[in-house]
């Protein structure tokens, strides 16, 4: 079964191909938000409601989608975000995001939970590239990766701040998921009877290294049994905006904090000297009674304005979706699942059409909303429900 580019149309069709080629438990780890999925399809009702208005009659036969961030030019404003599980999905599956985002001339940005070294991402993926740093419960070990991504040349670091306590995912206890993936009597029958994930992935990183992927670029006590393994990853509740202060002090580019919520958050960001904020729920899974980030974008962009850049991620899957979230302040968004689908479907080829998707969606609905550079969208593209009729 060949990856045919030209069947793919949207990214629904990515996560179906990524569905049939993973194991069911990590095809779920990769879909799924947490608890019942309710803020993960909240995420999408949300964007879905909000509406685009067009104008017509405004030649916008040379439109394009050219962007900045942090003053630099992309060839459009998507950035492809952190996914821990990259490397599980495909073999190399980091190297294939970061090629593909190089190749579509956007940013990357690297899992701390990543199986390739982060230098080998830098040299072997090439473009812009972001390192995703997680505290784990061991702080002092988790900023030894802060040199370390600083000599290796990421032009900038995320710190994802909502991922304090471990993530409540019921599907993955029943599926017996657990990383980096292992293979263990729970899972033996999910693994043989996807046989193109096995051979194609688990079996390659076994015949190049002889074992499965494990992490490499955080300095974990070897050993550590699956369950204290998460806890030990996944858990650092005495987090503190002195903390953010202190990687301010070590961290000299560009610094983004992940999954801001609240503007008087923002606020604090911006105070500490951070560069830029992510708008984020996480992709539905830090808390299943998160709102959206599309519904708090808003009143965070009112809160910062244009004092420090704003991404915006959870949920975007069509290319109307970005300019929403451009129209409602944002400079640029994260997407996760749609690359990750496009990288567990057929790595970089696939990445890459995630991207091409979206860009062409993109261009398309400029077309339809008589726009012909970015630059130009604003607020009064979009209505929101409560606008609704006019
Ligand atoms: C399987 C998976 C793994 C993720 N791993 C990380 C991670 O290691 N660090 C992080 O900050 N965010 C992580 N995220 C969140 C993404 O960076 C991003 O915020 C989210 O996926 C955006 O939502 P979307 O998937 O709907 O585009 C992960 C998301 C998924 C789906």
């Amino acid at each position: 079964m060949f990856f045919n580019p030209e069947k793919v149309l949207n990214i629904e069709d990515l996560r179906e191909l990524a569905r049939r080629r993973l194991p069911k438990g990590l095809f779920e780890f990769c879909d799924r938000g947490s608890e019942d999925d309710i803020a993960l399809q909240h995420n999408r009702t949300t964007l879905q409601s909000i509406k685009l208005r067009s104008r017509v009659l405004n030649n916008t036969s040379s439109r394009h989608t050219q962007s900045e961030i942090f003053g630099e030019r992309i060839n459009m404003p998507v950035i492809i975000g952190p996914t821990g599980p990259a490397g599980f999905v495909w073999y190399r599956g980091e190297l294939a995001l970061a090629k593909a985002a190089n190749k579509a001339g956007i940013p990357f940005a690297l899992a701390s939970t990543s199986n390739t070294s982060m230098e080998r991402i830098i040299n072997e993926g090439g473009g812009k590239q972001w390192f995703h740093l997680y505290i784990w419960r061991d702080m002092e070990a988790s900023l030894e990766a802060v040199p370390r991504a600083k000599a290796a040349g990421f032009e900038a670091l995320i710190l994802t701040v909502d991922s304090t306590v471990p993530y409540n995912r019921e599907f993955d206890v029943r599926n017996g998921t657990s990383f980096p993936v292992r293979i263990t009597p729970r899972n033996i029958f999910d693994v043989l009877t996807h046989p193109r994930w096995l051979f194609g992935t688990a079996f390659r990183y076994v015949l190049a290294e002889g074992h499965l992927p494990k992490y490499v670029n955080i300095n974990i006590p070897e050993n550590l049994s699956a369950s204290s393994l998460k806890n030990f990853l996944f858990k650092n509740d005495s987090l503190n905006w002195d903390f953010l202060k202190k990687i301010r002090e070590m961290w000299p580019n560009k610094l983004i904090v992940k999954g801001v919520m609240h503007p008087s958050d923002a606020a604090k960001c911006l105070e500490v000297g951070a560069d830029a904020i992510v708008v984020s729920n996480h992709g539905g899974i830090a808390s299943d009674a998160a709102l959206a980030s599309i519904d708090v974008l808003p009143e965070i962009k009112r809160e910062v304005g244009d004092r420090i850049s704003v991404i915006v991620d959870s949920g975007f899957r069509r290319g109307s979706d970005i300019l929403k979230g451009l129209a409602l302040g944002a400079d640029a968004v994260i997407i996760g699942r749609a690359t990750l689908y496009g990288a567990a479907a057929a790595g970089e080829n696939g990445a890459y059409r995630a991207l091409d998707i979206l860009q062409k969606e993109i261009l398309r609905t400029m077309g339809v909303m008589g726009l012909t550079n970015l630059k130009d969208i604003s607020r009064g593209h979009v209505v929101m429900p409560h606008e609704y009729p006019l």
